[in-house]
């Protein structure tokens, strides 16, 4: 059953035969989306913050009530700590530039843990080779559970930051934000969120989640592409430097110096991305039409039909915790079968599921696989696509003989 009309979605509507199971990758737009941005620069479009006419004061009017629209959907009171960016990517390297270059030293430790994508790795190994400081990698459990012991004997008096997602892209694991962000107060360190999975998927209240800084990206959540959102505590934003500098972002520009606009502007330089953020805000609107509750059921629903099918097929391996800890992503291989073959031949079906290592190549290392193949569920899926997706694996057995 669909909790959604199919015909919400122009590309699904137009593609009958089509079985989208890649979600935790992009999305797919509902009209909605598509029609509020097409409304935006068909009605509203101008520079914002920057015109005296009445055209420019109606975009930044339409940028203004996006940034509330967007913090009401995830449980932020206060807007002006919603920075808009390109994406998850963005808003991390963001918070590791600017935060971390002022505030980590040579000697701090940073930890994230093995279940990381590698825009919450990267960013911050960069980050370490650059001052001096220590990257540790929490270890995760064979289940694809963040070792909670070791995170614990691991985060000490050096440690100044503790990075980690909210939910793995890889695995579909729900992280315990609470659990981890307990580890990482008792040193005084500094909580990163990784929310890229969690915002489409579940009821979120930031404002309720002890954590300094969520980060999460637009496009999963059925809206747009290049945009993104990082949320931080205001006393942590307004004491750390801008990331980028130039337009919009300034409040008054020396010859020798300058000083930085209020939030969220001294984060949000240039021209804004506009049209994107409405998107988003209508995408937070459709989903709320549904209520994250009922999205949660349905991918629940989905993903233990689909654990229950494919693991009836002789040497399916399904990686990842049980279902009250995973997400609507299902990560599996089948015997010998290379992921990326099995996606081949699922795609000649019409059946779209990701093979590889995910973006997260430590975590495959340690799960001893080279790459799994990831089927992820979203609203417009149904008990048809775990059909389609089950007979395509069948179908894989019988081709490659295994
Ligand atoms: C957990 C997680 N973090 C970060 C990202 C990066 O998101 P984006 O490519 O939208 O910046 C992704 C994207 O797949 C993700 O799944």
């Amino acid at each position: 059953m669909s909790i959604v009309d199919r015909a919400d979605f122009p590309l699904l509507a137009s593609n009958a035969e089509l079985h989208y199971l890649d979600s935790a990758a992009t999305s797919q737009k509902p009209r909605a989306v598509l029609d509020a941005m097409m409304h935006y620069y068909t009605h509203d479009n101008a520079n914002p913050h920057r015109g005296a006419y009445a055209l420019s004061a109606r975009a930044t009017e339409r940028y203004h009530e996006a940034r509330e629209r967007v913090a009401r959907f995830v449980g932020v009171g206060d807007a002006a700590r919603l920075i808009f960016t390109r994406g998850t990517t963005e808003s991390l390297n963001l918070v590791a530039a600017a935060w971390g270059r002022a505030n980590v030293r040579a000697g701090d430790e940073i930890v994230v843990t093995g279940l990381e994508h590698h825009a919450n790795f990267v960013p911050w190994q960069q980050l370490a080779r650059e001052v001096g400081a220590t990257l540790r990698v929490c270890a995760v459990t064979s289940d694809g559970r963040v070792d909670l012991e070791q995170l614990a004997a691991m985060v000490g008096e050096r440690t100044k930051v503790v990075a980690f997602n909210h939910i793995s892209n890889a695995l579909g694991t729900i992280n315990p934000v609470g659990e981890i962000s307990a580890i990482a107060r008792r040193v005084g360190a500094v909580v990163v969120c990784d929310g890229a999975q969690a915002a489409p998927h579940l009821p979120l209240d930031i404002d309720a989640l002890d954590v300094d800084f969520y980060a999460f990206s637009g496009h999963k959540m059925l809206g747009p592409m290049g945009s993104g959102v990082l949320v931080g505590k205001r006393a942590l934003l307004e004491a750390m430097p801008p990331y980028q500098t130039g337009g919009d972002m300034i409040e008054y520009v020396m010859e020798e110096r300058s000083t930085w606009n209020v939030l969220p502007h001294k984060f949000e330089a240039g021209t804004p991305n506009v049209a994107d953020a409405i998107g988003l805000a209508a995408a937070c609107e459709y989903l709320d039409g549904i209520g994250m509750a009922a999205v949660r059921a349905h991918e629940v629903a989905l993903t233990a039909l689909a654990t229950s099918r494919l693991s009836e097929i002789p040497e399916v391996r399904i990686y990842g915790p049980g279902p009250a800890l995973r997400s609507g992503v299902v990560s599996f291989t089948v015997g010998e079968i290379h992921p990326h073959d099995l996606a081949t031949i699922l795609d000649e079906v019409g059946v779209c599921i990701r093979a590889g290592h995910h973006c997260a190549q430590p975590l495959m290392r340690r799960l001893n696989v080279p790459a799994t193949a990831r089927a992820s569920f979203y609203v417009y899926n149904t008990e048809a696509d775990v059909d389609a997706l089950v007979s395509g694996v069948e179908r894989a057995r019988e081709i490659f003989g295994s």
